[in-house]
């Protein structure tokens, strides 16, 4: 392997056995897939649904479900001189973490939700550095500030529901560099936050990988995404790899014709279509897509109102103190057109609201609670 090559990826198989019973052949949800990951730099991995991203990406860490998962021989996972899909699984736990760390789509299911979350991130560093309780408490909170979270003292002592969906992300991304890793896994890391959120996360991410020297395996549908934070892009299709190079390459001259068709199918800014282009308007290259109908942009401002919320508060009770004094805080105060989950939480009454004026379609909902 060359000597800029942190991690190599050599025709990797993999197959599913879906059923103990069925005389079904096993299902290859990855064929023969090889690519590189440099040193130092962000690799995107894309592709529709399906097409195998994860399960490449699980396969690296080796955390393939073993009852019905096999990788196929030939396959090789090159780091360090070693083909990791050799080694035991003590070997494995030991490079997981401090070597190879990963962040999930959805931190709320990566979470222990019965640990507050500094308890979680001083146990990475505890098991893997092997800080002391005080050292370890010391720098979870340096860590909890690396990754911008507010207040990391109060929030270190928080369990995780409570705290925001780009908050626990942002814990998530403070346990995967707690060790300092060489490479960090980020499957559909902003998937599930909105647009603004998923922005400072990116650009977190890519402050972290510029000081901390990592490469960055990035998992994700979003082509935006990609030309903004990848050095080169792998594309994924049906357990295949279709194109493998630069980003600016791929993007400005792509030489095959499902990684044409991704790029075409980007939703255009300045159009509003009755229908968003799919994958296959563009590889039937035959017959050209349809010019798509336009919507017009924009209400009339005649639309009925279905929804009208107004006067919607909730307080959180947070910590009891000195003679039981109970301090409280407002994640929603008077929030009239904007909706937080919070808000929605209180709409579908989970929990209690404070104080709350909910209407729809005219009829006042407040007896609901
Ligand atoms: N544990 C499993 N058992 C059986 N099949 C599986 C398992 N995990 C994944 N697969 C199959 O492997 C294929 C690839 O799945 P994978 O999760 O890698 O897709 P993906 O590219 O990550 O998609 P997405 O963008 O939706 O996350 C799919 O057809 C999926 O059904
Ligand atoms: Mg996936």
């Amino acid at each position: 392997m060359e000597q800029n090559i942190l991690l190599g990826v050599r025709d990797l198989r993999v197959s599913f056995r879906l059923d103990k019973h069925s005389k079904l052949p096993p299902f290859e949800a990855v064929k023969g897939v090889s690519f590189d990951i440099p040193i130092n730099s962000t690799v995107a991995l894309v592709g529709e649904s399906g097409s195998g991203k994860s399960v490449t990406s699980l396969a690296i860490l080796g955390l393939l479900p073993p009852e019905n998962s096999l990788v196929l021989p030939g396959s090789q996972i090159l780091y360090g001189g070693r083909n990791l899909l050799t080694l035991s699984n003590t070997e494995l736990r030991a490079l997981r973490g401090k070597d190879i760390s990963m962040i999930f789509q959805e931190p709320m299911s990566s979470l222990n939700p019965v640990f507050t979350v500094g308890y979680q991130i001083a146990e990475v560093l505890r098991l893997h550095m092997g800080l002391s309780p005080r050292q370890a408490r010391a720098r979870v909170l340096e860590l909890l500030d690396e990754v911008g979270i507010p207040d990391p003292a109060a929030k270190s002592a928080a369990y995780p529901f409570q705290l925001s969906g780009g908050q626990q992300q942002r814990v998530m991304i403070a346990m995967a560099i707690a060790c300092n890793p060489k490479l960090l896994i980020a499957d559909e890391p902003t998937t599930a936050l909105d647009v603004t959120i998923q922005k400072q996360i990116l650009e977190l991410l890519a402050a972290l990988q510029d000081k901390h020297r990592m490469s960055v395996l990035f998992i994700t549908h979003d082509l935006a995404v990609v030309g903004e934070i990848a050095d080169q892009v792998v594309v994924m299709r049906n357990g295949e790899i279709r194109e493998n190079g630069a980003t600016d390459a791929v993007f400005r001259n792509p030489r095959d014709a499902y990684t044409q068709a991704l790029l075409k199918c980007r939703p255009p800014l300045e159009q509003r279509p009755q229908r968003l282009a799919v994958i296959e308007d563009f590889m039937n290259t035959a017959t050209p897509p349809p010019e798509p109908a336009q919507r017009t942009r924009g209400l009339s401002g005649n639309e009925p109102i279905i929804l009208e919320v107004s006067h919607l508060g909730k307080s959180f009770y947070s910590r009891e103190g000195l003679f039981g004094r109970v301090t409280t805080f407002l994640p929603c105060r008077s929030i009239s057109s904007r909706t937080t989950s919070a808000a929605s939480r209180l709409f579908f009454k989970i929990p209690m609201p404070r104080s709350t004026r909910v209407s729809r379609w005219g009829r006042f909902f407040r007896s609901l609670y």
